[in-house]
């Protein structure tokens, strides 16, 4: 039994956010962001009553549309994000109330930029193993209330944008398709190199006062890591599955810089139009870039019946991983 991809989808708020106007906030000019990291443009939310669960609930339709499923089918969800609706509970269990689901399983996913390939290991292995079969993965973010947007913040501020993707998986019977090898991993080596200390397990004013709850990142270190654990990532996941990069249709990395993956491609020997790239319009949405471009690519018509679809990611943790789906 394999766990195959049938439905996807996404959204993103529908106020954007340029880099002139990051630029009113701090001192920041569209050549730098564009010249390092290849954005031009972010969507950010416009309420602050507007959380994770609300931006994935459109995309989650959408996914459960495209795979001929009503919510009362879904058995669990599964939901990675770094901006929560709450600290607690999970914004799985907000998800479930709002999409009108059965009393089923939820389970919030803290990986951040790997969150999307750790949900997509654990539904993995719940249809293999036959615990679950209607499985819904969101990967979603509101970032905008949670960046300093002063001086202060901007190496982090300018990178982020707020959005959603989602996926349903489903069992399949066909040994050629689905997951055919989804690998994470982790070393806290990394942990304070990209962190928010603050929501914790205790706060003391002093710590909002110097900004700790905020992302901080030593960005150079997590450059190196992401350029050479995504390529080691994805040649175990190929490797895995008995395949080359010769039979990877479409390679969607996480979008965290888009130097990081043309370097990555090319460490991979992906050629370049097979590569996906969404981050000039959305920003880094962590959890949530590569369900966003696997429902892009779906519907561009990048992704067809009988595609292999290469997927990696890199994020705080510091985690990673890589997966092979045949669509
Ligand atoms: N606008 C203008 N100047 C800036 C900005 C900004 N937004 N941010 C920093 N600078 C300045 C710095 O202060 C520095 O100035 P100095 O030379 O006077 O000291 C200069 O620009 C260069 O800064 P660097 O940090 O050296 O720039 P770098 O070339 O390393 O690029 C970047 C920074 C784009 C963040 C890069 O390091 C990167 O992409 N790193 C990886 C990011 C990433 O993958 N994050 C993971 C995802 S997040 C997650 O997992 C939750």
């Amino acid at each position: 039994m394999r766990a195959r991809i049938t439905g996807s989808g996404h959204y993103v708020p529908n106020k954007v956010v340029t880099n002139d106007d990051l630029g009113k906030l701090m001192s920041t000019t569209d050549e730098w962001i564009q010249q390092r990291t290849g954005i031009k443009e972010r969507h950010f939310v416009d309420a602050e009553s507007v959380q994770a669960s609300d931006l994935a609930l459109p995309a989650a339709k959408m996914a459960l549309e495209q795979a001929k499923l009503e919510p009362k089918d879904v058995d669990a969800i599964i939901f990675a994000t770094l901006s929560p609706d709450a600290h607690f509970p999970g914004s799985a269990c907000f998800l479930q109330t709002k999409l009108g689901c059965g009393q089923i399983a939820a389970l919030d996913v803290r990986n951040q930029c790997s969150g999307f390939l750790y949900a997509l290991s654990i539904a993995d292995a719940w249809i293999r193993a036959g615990t679950f079969r209607n499985i819904l993965i969101a990967g979603a973010e509101v970032h905008y209330f949670g960046l300093d947007m002063t001086d202060r913040g901007r190496d982090v501020a300018v990178l982020f944008g707020d959005g959603a993707g989602c996926v349903v998986l489903q069992p399949t019977d066909d040994d050629d398709r689905g997951v055919l090898t989804c690998g994470v991993h982790a070393d806290g080596v990394g942990a304070k190199e990209l962190w928010m200390e603050l929501p914790a397990s205790r706060i003391r004013a002093d710590q909002v006062a110097e900004g700790q709850h905020y992302p901080r990142m030593n960005g150079k270190a997590v450059f190196r890591w992401a350029v050479e654990k995504m390529p080691e990532a994805a040649l175990t996941a190929l490797g895995k599955a008995g395949k080359k990069v010769e039979d990877v249709d479409l390679f969607i990395p996480h979008q965290a810089n888009m130097r990081i993956n043309q370097l990555v491609a090319e460490r991979l020997g992906v050629p370049a139009d097979r590569v996906v790239h969404n981050i000039q319009r959305y920003g880094n949405t962590t959890a949530a870039t590569i369900p966003i471009g696997i429902s892009e690519s779906w519907r561009e018509g990048k992704i067809k019946e009988g595609s292999t679809v290469l997927m990696t990611a890199f994020g705080a943790g510091f985690t990673w991983g890589a997966a092979l789906v045949r669509f």
